[in-house]
Formats: structure tokens, sequence, C-alpha cells
């Protein structure tokens, strides 16, 4: 049999996601695949799109309290420390706290994780030429391989989780990720992450679909991956980018929507999949957040909140935790 060879050899993380993902209903991919190389750009792009204001309202915390930020972040005990970044991206909004950090001669290593290692390499690059005294060790991950690593890895950290990376958790994960983020920490470490608050509902759902079509392309550029990395044979053409917001439960919602019935074909997986017309396959979560679920999240996780940071139009929050002593 011809599929022989092909099913002898071990699937890869992402050939075994999607087995799992198209066999149930309803089928969803997860969101962490979004972010191969062309999908980091993708991203960048996003970051600076009108509609996208999480970006900028965080960027915006950090230049006006970025003094007050460093100051939560830095471990209280003296002596070096590392800051180790979850989902560091293009480093953007970070490096106003790493110019910070280096301004008040802080004794301190930049680890910045990404499972992107196009992301990771410009963002490596860019910090040697922008801050040439910085240290940095840069490590190519996804979040589970970085958990397991912090919690081997010695001396005090301040720990940065930004950009609202935390609401593409469904709740209960969100809660045993955070559980596991905090198991690591000594009392006097910090954990620095960024919430997107609940807002307008009609500015949230606009983030999320842009009028250049460029979160769009983002959401597809999940197929054109399948397509590339499991020579799936995903028609583009028979595929739309849709979301919806829910202020009940806070969570913006991404789809891709089959527009036809079609069936796509799966070599790596040797397996053929159906899609009746108007299916979906549900591909993120981006939650959002008010403060007193964030006072509640932080104390379920056993954290207590050190310092909470807003913009002036409370769209961003960014709030320190510690482990209690
Ligand atoms: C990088 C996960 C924070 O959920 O807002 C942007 C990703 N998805 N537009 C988000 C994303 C669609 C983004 N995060």
């Amino acid at each position: 049999m011809s599929s022989s060879s092909t099913l002898s050899r071990p699937l890869s993380a992402l050939a075994q996601h999607v087995a799992t993902g198209l066999r149930q209903t309803p089928k969803a991919l997860s969101s962490m695949y979004f972010y191969d190389d062309a999908g980091s750009r993708l991203f960048q792009q996003i970051m600076a799109l009108p509609e996208y204001y999480p970006t900028r309202a965080e960027f915006a915390i950090f230049e006006q309290h970025g003094a007050a930020i460093a100051e939560a972040l830095r471990p209280a005990v003296n002596g070096p420390f590392a800051l180790v970044e979850l989902g560091a991206g293009d480093g953007s909004k970070t490096k106003v706290l790493l110019r910070e950090f280096l301004r008040t001669d802080a004794d301190f290593t930049y680890a910045p994780v990404d499972i992107s290692a196009g992301a990771m390499s410009g963002l490596v690059n860019g910090l040697q030429q922008e801050m040439p005294g910085l240290q940095v060790a840069p490590v190519v991950s996804d979040y589970a391989t970085a958990l397991s690593q912090l919690g081997s890895r010695p001396g005090s950290k301040g720990v940065l989780f930004l950009g609202s990376n935390i609401g593409n958790f469904a709740p209960a994960d969100r809660l045993s990720f955070l559980r596991q983020l905090a198991a690591p920490l000594a009392p006097a470490d910090r954990l620095l992450i960024g919430f997107d608050l609940q807002k307008d509902p009609r500015r949230i759902r606009a983030a999320y679909d842009d009028s250049q079509g460029v979160t769009a392309a983002f959401n597809l550029n999940l197929l054109t991956r399948l397509n590339r990395e499991l020579h799936a044979d995903f028609d583009l053409a028979n595929w739309q980018h849709f979301t919806d917001y829910s202020p009940l439960s806070g969570a913006v919602r991404s789809f891709l929507v089959s527009t036809r019935a079609q069936q796509v074909r799966i070599p790596a997986l040797d397996e053929t999949f159906q899609f009746a017309a108007w299916e979906v396959i549900h591909t993120e979560n981006s939650f959002k957040f008010t403060l007193p679920q964030i006072e509640e999240l932080a104390a379920q996780a056993g954290l207590r909140v050190v310092d909470t940071f807003t913009d002036a139009d409370t769209d961003f929050a960014d709030v320190v935790m510690a482990a209690h002593e």
C-alpha cells in the first residue's frame, strides 16, 4: 500500500493537531499555528492597522508609565535577574521597558521566547543594533516548552506576557496556564500580564475584521500553511474569514468559513475531510477582560496584584503580579 510508508512515519505536532481538530465537531484549529514566518509578518501588519487598537494602547501605557512599570517588574531582591518574555514577537513595546532597565543600570538578561524563528532573528538583530549593551538569550519555542524551562531556570525572574496573548486561552486553559506560570515564581519574582479590556463592542469587532483585509489574510494563512507543510489541497477561493464578539462572554471568536460543500485531502494524514456549505473551522479566541475579572483570575491562580497600569481611555491594562510570601 502506498499509504503505509506515509503512516508509519511519526506525525509532526502540527499534523497531529490538525488530525484531532478536523475530526471533531465543530472543527477547530489552534491559533498557535498562525505564527509561521508569514503569519508573524502579517501579525506585524495587523499591529499597525487603524482598527487594531490593543498594540497602540499598550504602547501608550509603557510610554506613560515605563519607569513605574520597570520598578514594579524588577524582582524585589538585589542581584542579577532574567527578564523572560513569552511571545516576544517584534518586541516593539518591550523595547520601552528594556531602555528603562538599561537607563537604571539594572543587571539583567533579556530572554525572549517566540514560536517563530523569523520573528526571533528580526528581534535579536534589531536589539543588537539599537541596544548594544543588552544581554540577550533568545529561545525559539512554544509556551508549553517555555513553561517547563522556566521552572529549571535559576535566579530571580521578571516574566512578561504582553499584548493580551492571554486572551487566546479558553477560560479553563487560561487558569491552568497561569498556575503553571506562577508555580516556579519565588515571592520576590514578578509577572507582568497585558489584558485587553472590554469596551465598545463595535470597536472590538472592527479590530478583528479590518477594512484592508489583513486580519482575513492572517486567518487564511493557516490554510496556506497546511497546504505547504502537510501538502493539503485547501482551495483558498472557497474560504472566508468571519469573526464575532460577544459582550456576555467577552470573546472574539474567529472562524474560517467553507463557502460551499467541499472535500480537502491531507496526504500527510492520508485522510480526506468533508466540509458542508457554510461549515466553519474555529481558529481563534481573543478574550476581553474587566478589571474585576483580572483580580479574580490572579486570586484563583494564587497570585497577588502588585500594581495595575491602564491607558487614558482604559482600553488596556498591564498588571504586575507576584506569588504570595
Ligand atoms: C497576538 C493573540 C494578542 O488576539 O488580538 C490579532 C492575535 N488575531 N488579530 C489577538 C490576533 C487577530 C492577537 N494576539
